[in-house]
């Protein structure tokens, strides 16, 4: 998203606001300050793709070895998010919808406060990743966790395919509902040709070039 949409997206969220009678403050301390502090970018990478592709473990390894860079850095992955946060919802279509238009909004104050966000959601439809995007801004990246469903399904790390294929769970991505692969991903991690520390690895690669400050970030902010 180009800045001045996210500045129109920001100037119609206030103006909505205020016709509610809700007047948003401004904080002394901006993104930049927080960059400059940890020498790095906040922003979320929105992982996306099948259960068992390896979202969890690539975004716990990449929390872990940023967290050993120096960086700060969180992983938002979807139970835990339900467990608190979103236990008020279910797995209907519109609870999935809200499920993850909070986790966008709560990975933007993250990010807003200088994290690095990795969030790990199948996500499977467009529309609701596109929202993200929308939520977030700039700093928004969607990195495609992809595997094959012959890959995933031999994997099955919770045994959830096998209780899919008996019709135990409905609505399953891959088996009873659809994943809509990103049209265009900031990042494709195949996680069935590159093993766990490459895929790691290839993420934490990819934040060096997008989110460490260098010296023209440094002029700018
Ligand atoms: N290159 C790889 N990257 C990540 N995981 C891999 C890789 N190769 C094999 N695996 C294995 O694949 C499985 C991925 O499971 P994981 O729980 O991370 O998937 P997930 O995408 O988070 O699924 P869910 O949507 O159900 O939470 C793990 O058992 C992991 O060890
Ligand atoms: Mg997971």
């Amino acid at each position: 998203m180009s800045n001045i949409n996210q500045v129109n997206r920001e100037a119609a969220a206030k103006a909505e606001a205020e016709a509610r009678n809700i007047y948003t403050v401004e904080h002394p301390v901006r993104p930049e300050d927080h960059w400059q502090r940890t020498g790095h970018r906040g922003g979320v990478l929105w992982l996306t793709g099948l259960s068992g592709a390896g979202k969890s473990t690539v975004a716990l390894g990449v929390e872990h070895t940023l967290h050993r860079l120096g960086y700060q850095a969180f992983v938002l992955d979807g139970d835990n998010v339900r467990a608190g946060l979103n236990s008020d919802l279910g797995f209907s279509p519109e609870d999935r919808h809200e499920n993850l238009r909070r986790i966008a909004e709560v990975a933007a104050l993250f990010a807003q406060s200088g994290s690095l966000v990795v969030t790990a959601f199948i996500s499977p439809y467009q529309a609701d990743r596109d929202q993200a995007r929308a939520i977030i801004g700039e700093g928004f990246h969607e990195v495609h966790v992809h595997a094959g469903l012959d890959v995933c399904e031999a994997r099955d790390p919770k045994g959830l395919y096998k209780r899919a294929r008996a019709g135990l769970i409905p609505n399953f991505t891959g088996i009873s509902a659809p994943f809509e692969a990103p049209a265009n991903p900031d990042l494709i991690i195949d996680t069935s040709k590159y093993d766990i520390g490459e895929s790691i690895h290839a993420t934490i690669d990819h934040i060096e070039t997008h989110f460490t400050l260098n010296q023209s970030l440094v002029r700018v902010a």
